[in-house]
């Protein structure tokens, strides 16, 4: 049972991003936001139905308007609901502390191979229950909607072994279910070497392609299949190996590429048609020309390099280069323990040089490519799911330049709306 209809009228702008459910957008298609002013759109039955400029719509729609929630949105700007196609939504405890270390020199990699760092949230994880992390991920999904984000991607990772992998990903859709916000989830048993496998590497790898892939596939509980390739975790052969394996249980390669070091990950996501490469602040030249060519995803999470003080991803770069970029937030307890994915918009544009318009894309509707839902989301276009972000700025400009602030007024989802004024407005 969906409420009643919903016409948006009078926004300053409609940023539609029509035309691109097919394929992501890349090089100067980023920046073209089919934009209609004094726009309108109409909502009903969960779907965008309708949209145009007031004028034409309110003409179109005048025989039901009495039976419509009227949204006046004058002064306004409406976009797609923001999609997160990066997270570890899933996970138990924090690490404030660790963040006080590397403020007193110590670094990521040092903290991670001492036992802190993943293992860490691993050994917080494993001790909770389904429902604390459930619970817990209700709570982050909660901010996210309150930063106009309608999807999200959500990772495992923060078990190590079946049991807590399963957990992970068991609450994840129990997360999906009892929130309005989607969503999606993601396989990455091999987020780190358990303490167990220290010696043996390779022997983790073959228990998570033999052992836990088989059970992912056969309950259905992720999409994707995502691993960490990086310099003292996981090497690229491994990493080949792990997301090969996965696509022969129908699992889509997702990779973490080139974060710390450069290390040929970038080339690893082409290689093996990862429908996206993430991170990639050392990514190479080479890799990044393999990556648009075989039409990679390039995933960047500005917050990752802010919150480790590392010099950002080439986002400009890649973008010149034909990869088509998405923002994300890498919502995460060590690198990235954010989810404000407005706050990524203007780190992309103040440390990747994207524009505000590509950011708006980059968040959007290449997030939505990303996790293969460019179909139904990412977009305002008649037949999608009506997931719509109301902003508080009068051009899409401004979102970028008043930097740091959340402008969201409402969100729509599914047709419903969670968030008004700025506030949670539903149940769950
Ligand atoms: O994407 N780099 C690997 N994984 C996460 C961080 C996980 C953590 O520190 O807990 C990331 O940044
Ligand atoms: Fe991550």
């Amino acid at each position: 049972m969906y409420p009643k209809p919903i016409f948006i009228k009078h926004a300053n702008q409609v940023i539609t991003l029509k035309g691109s459910s097919q394929q992501p957008l890349a090089r100067e298609k980023m920046s073209d936001l089919h934009i209609i002013e004094d726009g309108a759109v109409w909502v009903e039955d969960g779907l965008i139905k309708a949209t145009g400029k007031t004028a034409d719509l309110a003409a179109q729609y005048q025989s039901r308007l009495e039976e419509a929630e009227i949204i006046d949105a004058s002064g306004k700007i409406l976009l797609p609901g923001l999609v997160d196609p990066h997270t570890h939504l899933v996970y138990a405890g924090s690490r404030e502390e660790e963040f006080n270390m590397r403020l007193n020199g110590a670094t990521y990699m040092d903290i991670m191979n001492n036992g802190g760092g993943i293992h860490a949230t691993t050994s917080m994880t494993r001790k909770a229950s389904e429902e604390e992390l459930v619970q817990e991920s209700l709570i982050r999904l909660d901010c996210f909607l309150k930063h106009g984000v309608t999807t999200v991607e959500a990772k495992s990772g923060y078990g190590l072994d079946w049991d807590t992998e399963h957990k992970q990903l068991l609450a994840a859709k129990k997360a999906d279910k009892l929130h309005p916000i989607d969503v999606v989830p993601t396989f990455m048993g091999a987020h780190a070497v358990p303490a167990e496998y220290k010696e043996n590497p390779d022997a983790f790898i073959d228990l998570v392609i033999e052992e836990m892939l088989p059970k992912v596939a056969e309950e259905k509980l992720a999409e994707f299949n995502d691993i960490f390739c990086e310099r003292g975790v996981f090497t690229p052969e491994q990493s080949r190996k792990l997301l090969e394996a996965g696509k022969k249980f129908g699992l889509t390669p997702k990779i973490h590429a080139d974060e710390i070091e450069p290390y040929e990950g970038a080339e690893l996501a082409a290689e093996v048609g990862a429908i996206s490469a993430d991170h990639l602040l050392r990514a190479s030249d080479n890799g990044m020309e393999m990556m648009a060519e075989k039409g990679v995803i390039g995933v960047l999470l500005p917050g990752t390099a802010f919150f480790l003080m590392a010099e950002a991803a080439r986002g400009r770069r890649m973008i010149d280069k034909g990869v088509p970029v998405a923002l994300s937030t890498d919502c995460n307890p060590g690198s990235s323990p954010t989810c404000s994915m407005p706050f990524m918009m203007n780190l992309a544009c103040m440390h990747m040089g994207l524009t505000p318009a590509e950011a708006i894309t980059a968040a959007t509707i290449n997030a939505a490519h990303a996790i293969n839902r460019a179909k139904e989301i990412g977009s305002i276009e008649q037949g999608k799911k009506a997931d719509l972000l109301l902003l508080n700025v009068p051009n899409y400009m401004q979102m970028q330049y008043h930097y740091g602030m959340n402008h969201t007024d409402t969100v729509i989802k599914n047709g419903e709306i969670v968030v008004k004024g700025g506030s949670l407005c539903c149940q769950r």
